[in-house]
């Protein structure tokens, strides 16, 4: 597996990494033997990077980290965890909001680190900026954490390009997690620049908008209860049909490279910087494999002509979430 390094002061982790929340129920409900065998398929497959929250499943998600860590029989040195912290939610899975503050920061940790069973995760960080707290204490307080050991890297989640610099005045940020796709190319006018030009890598999250690129959604799929896709915008009725449209156009430029829809959108994305790093959302081996078949589709400049010809910036109907949650992103501001 190819590495690549996360911004100029972070980790070199594998060129695509594990995103596990729909591992936890974020997109209805997932199968535990399976999601552990995924797991470990991934790090097999020399996968280092694992992306978690400790929102997702309230917790779920880093216990089933922790087992499919222990039964790999792998050193926790092999992986590199990612964790995002700061979510509120209630007990029915609602969203109540953000909390950034230094104590909080400490208290998450400190039950993140029991959860995952391990004395330290490797990038940590808030996932959405708390607008009640200034973004130099969030990060002040996760740099101390990196002085008592229980951290290795600071990231940022979801912040627009003010925000990123004032949080790497404070402390070198490692990477910038957002969402970055051929429908989702939002971050290429100012903030991709930006955290080029500070030297801070982006782990891309959406690569398939969350499967509605993957070649695999139909406009009449059922969605779970709880399935983000059952309220999000760009799979609502009226919207879908048109995305999908869309997606018919990338199957054919695919089909021509002996590649499937998901491989080409996610080679795309590898394809816009050694800095940028996709978090690929699988939950199932199968998935996995072919996400993975990605980094064998080299992409030349006719290639990536015919891709975003097919697809078009802006093309996309409906917005990445729905308004609520909107207004908890400073990236959109
Ligand atoms: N920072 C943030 O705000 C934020 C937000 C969202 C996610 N994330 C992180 O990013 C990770 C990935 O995000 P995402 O879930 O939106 O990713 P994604 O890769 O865009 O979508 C994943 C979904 O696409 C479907 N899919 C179809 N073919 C696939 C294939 N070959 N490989 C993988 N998935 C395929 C799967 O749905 P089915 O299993 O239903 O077929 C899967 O659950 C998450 O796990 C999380 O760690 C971060």
């Amino acid at each position: 597996m190819d590495l690549r390094q996360l911004g100029s002061s972070g980790p070199r982790v594998s060129a695509i990494g594990l995103g596990a929340m729909g591992m936890s129920g974020m997109y209805g409900p997932a199968d535990e033997t399976e999601s552990i065998a995924t797991i470990h398929a991934a790090m097999d497959a020399g996968v280092t990077l694992i992306d978690t929250g400790d929102f997702y499943g309230m917790g779920h998600n880093e216990l089933l980290i922790r087992d499919a860590l222990r039964s790999s029989g792998r050193g926790r040195d092999e992986v590199q965890i990612s964790v995002k912290f700061g979510a509120l939610r209630d007990a029915d899975g609602g969203w109540l909001g953000n909390d950034a503050r230094p104590q909080a920061v400490k208290n998450f940790l400190a039950y993140s680190l029991g959860r995952l069973g391990t004395d330290h995760v490797d990038i940590y960080r808030p996932a959405r900026l708390d607008p009640d707290v200034p973004i130099e204490e969030t990060v002040g307080a996760i740099a101390e954490q990196i002085q008592a050991g229980h951290v290795r890297h600071i990231g940022l989640s979801e912040v627009g390009a003010e925000t990123l610099r004032r949080a790497h005045a404070v402390h070198p940020i490692a990477d910038l997690q957002i969402e970055y796709s051929l429908i989702s190319r939002g971050i290429e006018a100012e903030i991709l620049p930006t955290a080029r030009e500070l030297g801070i890598g982006i782990t891309a999250y959406g690569v398939l908008s969350r499967g509605l690129i993957s070649g695999h959604w139909r406009a009449d799929r059922a969605t779970a209860p709880g399935d983000f896709r059952g309220i999000s915008p760009r799979f609502a009725a009226g919207n879908v049909e048109t995305n999908l449209r869309l997606v018919e156009a990338l199957r054919a430029v695919a089909e021509a490279k002996g590649a499937t829809v998901a491989q080409t959108a996610i080679a795309w994305v590898l394809a816009q910087g050694e800095s940028i790093v996709p978090l690929v959302g699988a939950r199932r081996r199968e998935r996995l494999s072919e996400a993975l078949g990605a980094l064998d589709l080299k992409l030349a400049a006719d290639d990536l002509a015919a891709i975003e010809a097919a697809v078009p910036a802006g093309a996309a109907v409906g917005d990445r979430y729905i308004a609520a949650q909107m207004a908890h992103l400073d990236s959109e501001k």
